[in-house]
């Protein structure tokens, strides 16, 4: 197995801030972190419920964890797969972000079919995102008043700061009270499904999957500041335990500054 990459640490507002040299040892570092926090949470409340990210960055991550040398000690019949967003398509449609982890992870490990719950990105928007919030408070028991706490929130950077499917200036980025909701995204002409920011804030780590020189500018503005009103998306997110991890590629921190 190839060294471990090392990394560059850095503390920003943002959380946490890990550099490695490329994307295949950015993904082999998150490979070895979701193995440790699926052997932690099944050890100690007995399964590991995790939201997967979409858009391209996460698909060598998703490929290494179907790979013996990852698959084989992540205990999968106590996984439970959920997505932070998908598109409003069938599962597959090329776009579609289920669509993807079943090509490259989901048809390669033996999960109980019972433990992935994909968003019917095929159904009405409305319909979709009702009946994912339903599916969200069945699988973790929790009440009208109360917020899942997933043990793990994998997210993307998109260009314009969105991360999931919550894009500047929408309302979906305001929502307090509902987990998941459609959103019709005016530059995409499309609509999507995303998990809100009180879902992902609740969760017990977060951690930003980034690669790319063509991100370079967008992590420098993200990672520059953060809050509640932050115009970038990104910069909202939380997580309880304070625990916001972001991995970067070297392309992609290039204009991160040292200090
Ligand atoms: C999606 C994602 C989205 C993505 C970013 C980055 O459904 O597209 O949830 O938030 O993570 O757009 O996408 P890339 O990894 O393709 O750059």
């Amino acid at each position: 197995m190839r060294g471990k990459a090392a990394t560059t640490l850095l503390e920003r507002p943002a959380g946490e801030v890990r550099i490695f040299e490329d994307l295949d040892d950015l993904s082999r570092a998150a490979a070895s972190l979701f193995v440790e926090l699926a052997n932690e949470a099944v050890r100690d409340h007995g399964a590991f419920r995790v939201a997967l990210s979409g858009g391209s960055t996460p698909k060598k991550l998703y490929s290494l964890l179907a790979r013996p040398e990852f698959s084989t000690r992540i205990p999968w019949h106590a996984v439970q797969l959920f997505w932070g967003d998908e598109r409003c398509v069938p599962p597959d449609d090329p776009e579609s972000n289920y669509g993807m982890a079943h090509d490259v992870l989901l048809q390669r490990i033996a999960i109980p079919a019972t433990n992935v719950h994909r968003i019917r990105g095929e159904m009405d928007p409305g319909q979709a995102a009702a009946e994912y919030e339903a599916l969200l408070r069945e699988s973790f028991g929790a009440g009208p008043n109360r917020v899942p706490r997933f043990d793990l929130v994998l997210l993307g950077l998109g260009g314009d700061g969105h991360t999931a499917s919550l894009f500047p200036g929408t309302s979906a980025l305001e929502e307090t009270k509902r987990l998941v909701v459609a959103v019709y995204v005016e530059k995409l002409n499309a609509h999507r499904i995303s998990l809100t920011l009180p879902v992902i804030d609740h969760s017990a780590a977060v951690v930003f999957l980034v690669s790319g020189e063509d991100k370079r500018s967008i992590v420098a503005q993200v990672l520059a500041g953060s809050g509640d009103r932050a115009e970038l998306p990104a910069q909202r997110v939380r997580s309880l335990d304070d625990k916001v991890v972001w991995f970067l590629d070297r392309p992609a921190a290039a204009d991160v500054s040292r200090v």
